[in-house]
């Protein structure tokens, strides 16, 4: 008999551990039916609904056993979701996120999370305010090519880093000529590629950027619907002091890949596509070290997945910082502000 008991008393604790108190909700239904997706896997998640505008995806809603609404405010105001995901087109994410703060959700978008800086501010002071847990999607942290960076970095592989360079080559040109991006508003290549670079440059440094300047021109899209920039280069000056330069080059004849070149005080990081180089010599004949990492198809869940757990333990130590978010999405509406007035501006987190 207290066997019993003790079982069923050891069984309901185990269930308690396992409620799902996580309940989530997806808007925008491209990328961001990856996010469904991990929201159906995570044992700490509940998939309550889906929304696109295109009634044609509602059949996801039958894989993935929830409902589908062409409102996003269904999702926004459902009393049950405490998680919203915001995965709709770049112009649509501010008042997403901002009806999100209202109504207490906590939130999970696709980058960039705001198109202006009256935009940013208005997050900014409303999450402070109504105290949810923000993240964007910087996928690129848990890419196994620049985790192994991040490696070499920390262990003082290069010493001390004084310059720092990356490209987002984006190699999908049609997605401007006919995709949403050339038809939305406004679209910046910094905002949608570069920002990753940025975000990992902050990551690598532990720095944030001071100030940017930047060039850019459209000669790729320029007889297309495209209106904007599909080239931006920009110089940052780290608060460390160290340089950076980032391109968004969004019209290159190349694959979609990243690139990134890291200068220290004893060495040299190359990384082309698909392959890291490490420098340690001056000499004519040295040869670099191929530094050697593994493929992970799961890397762009990894995110995702640790801010689930993270509200799941309600763990305040997340490991992307808020202020890194924020860091980087600063730094592209600086960049895009330098374009007009082709000054150098400050980054005003
Ligand atoms: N983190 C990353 O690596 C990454 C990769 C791709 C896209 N993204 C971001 O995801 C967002 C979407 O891009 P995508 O490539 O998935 O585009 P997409 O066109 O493939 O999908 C977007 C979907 O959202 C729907 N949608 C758009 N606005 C909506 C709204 N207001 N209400 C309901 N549905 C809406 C569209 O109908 C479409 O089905 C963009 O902000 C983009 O920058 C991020």
């Amino acid at each position: 008999m207290i066997f019993q008991i003790k079982f069923l008393i050891s069984k309901k604790i185990k269930l308690m551990r396992f409620k799902k108190i996580i309940r989530a909700g997806t808007i925008g239904l491209g990328f961001g039916l990856n996010h469904a997706k991990i929201f159906k896997k995570s044992k700490f998640c509940e998939l309550i609904s889906i929304c696109d505008k295109e009634n044609s995806l509602k059949k996801y809603a039958k894989i993935l056993h929830c409902n589908f609404t062409e409102d996003p405010e269904k999702i926004i105001n459902n009393k049950s979701i405490n998680l919203v995901s915001i995965a709709s087109y770049d112009n649509f994410h501010f008042k997403q996120i901002m009806n999100s703060i209202k109504n207490k959700k906590n939130i999970f978008v696709e980058k960039p999370f705001c198109q202006n800086f009256n935009q940013y501010y208005k997050i900014k002071k409303n999450l402070k305010k109504y105290k949810v847990k923000f993240l964007s999607n910087f996928v690129l942290r848990n890419h196994p090519k620049f985790k192994k960076i991040y490696d070499l970095i920390k262990k003082n592989k290069i010493g001390k880093i004084y310059h720092i360079e990356g490209e987002y080559n984006y190699g999908r040109i049609s997605k401007l000529k006919k995709g949403w991006r050339g038809k939305i508003p406004f679209y910046s290549v910094t905002q949608g590629g570069g920002i990753h670079i940025i975000d990992l440059m902050i990551w690598m440094l532990n720095s944030q950027p001071k100030k940017v300047v930047s060039l850019g021109n459209n000669f790729q899209t320029k007889k297309s619907k495209f209106k904007f920039n599909d080239n931006v280069v920009s110089l940052i000056n780290f608060k460390s002091g160290v340089t950076g330069k980032v391109s968004s080059n969004f019209g290159c004849v190349t694959p979609h890949h990243h690139t990134m070149k890291i200068y220290g005080s004893t060495g040299t990081i190359i990384v082309s596509r698909n392959k890291i180089e490490l420098f340690k010599s001056r000499k004519k004949k040295s040869k670099s070290k191929n530094i050697k990492y593994k493929i992970d198809s799961k890397y762009k869940d990894k995110i995702l997945n640790s801010f689930i757990e993270s509200i799941f333990k309600k763990n305040k130590n997340f490991n992307i910082k808020l202020s890194d978010v924020f860091a980087s999405m600063a730094s592209c509406l600086a960049i895009d502000k330098s374009l007009k007035t082709q000054k150098w501006e400050k980054v005003k987190i």
